[in-house]
């Protein structure tokens, strides 16, 4: 998906309606959110958090409500997005403890060292494999020796017999939701169109190609994988 597109999808009305959207849902989050809370329990009291793809700021409230010292930098392209991100930490009472920055990583000033960075549902929409690499790599430049990614994605081997299984309890999820019966179909005509689902051997490999130690799957829900890893 080009950039550009990227600012239609997540437009205004999309930012408006996306915390309440998948509400229900709301558990798949709070179980990885308590996932990367366990892993980053060691980190620095005062841990620089970068949150690629911050959206409407899901983990940097979770992370901002257990670790009070920790300061966060989100990285957000669509202004819609982060519009909406910054009036949540203003209501939590931490905007001092965030940067907001406009833009992909790439154009994010070179700030010393984060100890760990976040991207959370971000990575499959990069298409490209070469560039999904490099966006991991740029990531990676802005992390401290040994910093840790935490990363999540959508992720199946979109051939298997285990797909075709699942993508009904996906499916079903949807309705769940609340989504009406002849849109939720919709739901996963994107997979490999717009949105890159690869297997988790090679989304994996991705991340790994980005100059981390071989990462490691920590948290799944339905098709969505979270895998941590650290830099090289
Ligand atoms: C599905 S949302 C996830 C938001 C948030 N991380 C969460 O878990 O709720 C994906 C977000 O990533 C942003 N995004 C997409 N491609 C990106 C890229 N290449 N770099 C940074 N952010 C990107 C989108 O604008 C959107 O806000």
């Amino acid at each position: 998906m080009k950039n550009q597109e990227l600012a239609i999808v997540f437009d205004k009305d999309r930012a408006l309606k996306y915390d309440s959207q998948f509400k229900k849902m709301d558990a798949f989050k709070d179980a990885l959110h308590l996932c990367m809370q366990l892993k980053f329990a060691d980190l620095p009291e005062n841990a620089n958090i970068l949150c690629v793809g911050a959206g409407t700021g899901a983990e940097i409230l979770a992370m901002a409500k257990i670790f009070p010292n920790w300061q966060f930098t989100a990285v957000e392209p669509s202004g819609p997005m982060l519009t909406v991100c910054r009036k949540k930490a203003e209501a939590a009472g931490i905007t001092a403890r965030c940067t907001f920055h406009e833009g992909y990583i790439d154009s994010l000033p070179e700030s010393g060292a984060f100890d760990a960075a976040t991207s959370i549902l971000v990575s499959q929409f990069i298409m490209d494999d070469m560039e999904r690499i490099a966006f991991f790599k740029a990531i990676n430049n802005h992390l401290k020796p040994a910093g840790l990614l935490i990363s999540a994605d959508i992720s199946a081997d979109l051939e298997s017999k285990n797909f075709a299984s699942l993508k009904n309890v996906w499916l079903q999820m949807m309705l769940y939701c609340g989504m009406p019966e002849e849109s939720v179909h919709n739901m996963i005509k994107p997979f490999g169109e717009t949105v890159s689902v690869q297997s988790l051997e090679k989304t994996a490999n991705l991340i790994a190609k980005g100059g981390f130690t071989n990462p490691i799957l920590f948290c799944q829900t339905l098709l969505i994988h979270a895998w941590y890893a650290e830099k090289v």
